[in-house]
């Protein structure tokens, strides 16, 4: 963790992160993996995404969310009027994951590689500034916040680094579970209220 501290730390804007990060040799899931999944959508945007990790799709793409979750988060991003490819950069998002790489078989990411890539992580959220961060699920609730439990988690603003972070249920868990989508709803409004507050 050392090391990625200190590679994170020295990395001045996003691209020196993605490069240090691909370049990371001190976790195993690189050499299980396909393709590197930084980031999509747009640097610069007010709002921030923050999954678990690539999974299938993802790790073919080099793209985070582009699987069935990933269509899904576009449509609950689309019903507030966001989108990752919003030419209008205060309707864009930017979106990337706990790991860049994904675990062999879709599984849990573990609290060490969790740990190894969260200084990663806490830079390219510093780097990228956004004004708001989403955080999709229990992985992310346990790197940034030291706390797990989504479904008593979200819904509740809480802060990284400084900046308003709320956490939601992840698109896979609104798949499984698609009653949940009454409190993912609440939660985008959340999110869209807060933005319209700041501007
Ligand atoms: N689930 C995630 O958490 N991230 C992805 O990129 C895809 C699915």
């Amino acid at each position: 963790v050392a090391e990625a501290q200190a590679a994170a730390e020295a990395a001045s804007d996003l691209g020196a992160l993605a490069a240090a990060m691909e370049a990371f040799e001190h976790c195993d899931l690189k050499a299980g993996a396909r393709r590197f999944v930084f980031c999509d959508g747009q640097p610069g945007a007010r709002l921030m995404i923050v999954g678990e990790a690539p999974g299938r799709e993802e790790d073919r793409e080099g793209r985070p969310f582009v699987g069935r979750a990933g269509q899904l988060l576009d449509r609950m991003l689309t019903a507030i009027g966001m989108g990752r490819a919003a030419e209008d950069i205060g309707r864009a998002v930017y979106i990337t994951n706990v790991l860049p790489w994904r675990p062999p078989e879709n599984r849990k990411p573990e609290k060490a590689e969790t740990a190894m890539f969260l200084p990663f992580l806490q830079r390219h959220i510093a780097l990228a500034a956004p004004e708001l961060l989403i955080l999709m699920g229990n992985t992310p609730c346990d790197a940034l916040l030291g706390r797990a439990g989504i479904t008593r988690l979200r819904g509740t603003w809480a802060e990284v680094l400084g900046i308003p972070a709320l956490p939601m249920f992840h698109p896979a868990y609104l798949l499984r579970q698609p009653q949940a989508k009454r409190e993912a709803w609440a939660d985008l409004l959340a999110i869209q209220a807060r933005l319209r507050a700041a501007t």
